[in-house]
């Protein structure tokens, strides 16, 4: 998978070195480049942004510098064999639906780093480095799907993460001040699938921020990313049995700690009782802390258990006819 990151703190991405996501990107599973919006300014003070039209408080990003940045990003994936339909598939994220014909491909932009840093990786110049782990087939149409992380969007969820994990080619436009002029998202948005994404119900300085939350939950999804398979598989919002469920508390030795005992039935080695318990957790923690999330439980995935459990807790999901 390609990313490419525009922001005018592309230092904010220096997590991305490490742990991993650092690791995938090592071995080439994650190809992510981060820009320098202001390279692509032309005046000396590298202007961004302008005063809002209609007035009020803050700055607007202006479209100019985003336009001029989102072509030359595009215009070189393509040159450069961007992640193209017709590659090999390497794989496909270990959960939800298999990515269609998308490879895991992409290539380098060459260039010296505008800031030094391992990763960013801006202006756009010079060839695609050949021996690169990403090299695609080039493909003249291929075209990123553009992320812009802004309050205002539609919220980043577990399953937004594995539909994007699907995806050869993901842009992430960081605004900053009020946000970027809205023509922007318009102009890619008649070519192209743009999403305006929110992290949550709170308000950031900036995109920075929430691209490198949502470069996590989608950079884990692919294959060969995590150590283990089945983690995601388990993980709190996953779909199939986690869908709209919490994960319950886990535990690891010693059995007793400050006083404190590990529930016996961890202990137990019954793997039934086990899964039954993780259940329960699951439920009790959902219904305690999501309340809103355990009442869009599916009734019909809710077996005899785990209905008496909801009853004891006194929580009903779903339609009145069906809770019992
Ligand atoms: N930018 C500022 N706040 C944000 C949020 N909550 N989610 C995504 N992008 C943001």
């Amino acid at each position: 998978m390609r990313l490419d990151i525009v922001s005018i703190f592309p230092e904010y991405f220096s997590p991305l070195d490490v742990s991993l996501i650092g690791k995938a990107r090592e071995r080439g599973t994650l190809d992510v480049r981060v820009h320098q919006l202001r390279d692509w300014t032309h005046d000396v003070h590298k202007t961004v942004d302008d005063t809002p039209y209609g007035g009020g408080p803050g700055m607007v990003m202006k479209p100019e510098v985003w336009g001029e940045a989102i072509d030359a990003i595009i215009a070189d994936g393509r040159a450069a064999g961007s992640p193209a339909a017709d590659s090999p598939i390497t794989g496909s994220p270990i959960t939800g639906s298999p990515a269609t014909g998308s490879p895991i491909t992409g290539s380098p932009i060459t260039g010296s780093p505008a800031t030094g840093s391992p990763i960013t990786g801006s202006p756009i110049t010079g060839s695609p480095a050949t021996g690169s782990p990403f090299a695609g087939g080039p493909e003249a149409s291929a075209t990123p799907r553009i992320i812009v992380p802004t309050p205002s969007g539609r919220p980043f969820t577990q399953e937004i993460a594995q539909e994007l994990a699907a995806e050869p080619w993901l842009l992430f436009a960081c605004g900053r001040y009020e946000g970027i002029d809205s023509r922007v998202m318009r102009e890619y948005g008649a070519r192209m699938r743009v999403d305006e994404l929110s992290i949550g119900d709170y308000v950031l300085a900036g995109g920075e921020v929430a691209v490198l939350v949502m470069v996590e939950a989608i950079g884990r999804l692919l294959p060969g990313v995590l150590g283990n398979v089945h983690s995601a598989v388990d993980d709190s919002f996953a779909p199939g049995a986690m869908r709209n469920l919490l994960e319950g508390p886990v535990y690891t030795k010693p059995p007793v700690w400050r006083g404190h005992e590990v529930p016996e039935v961890l202990l137990s080695g019954h793997h039934g009782k086990i899964a039954r318990w993780r259940r329960d957790e699951a439920l009790r923690r959902t219904v305690a802390n999501r309340p809103e999330l355990a009442a869009a439980i599916d009734p019909e995935t809710l077996d005899k258990h785990d209905r008496k459990l909801l009853d004891e807790l006194a929580f009903r999901v779903g339609p009145e006819d069906m809770a019992n």
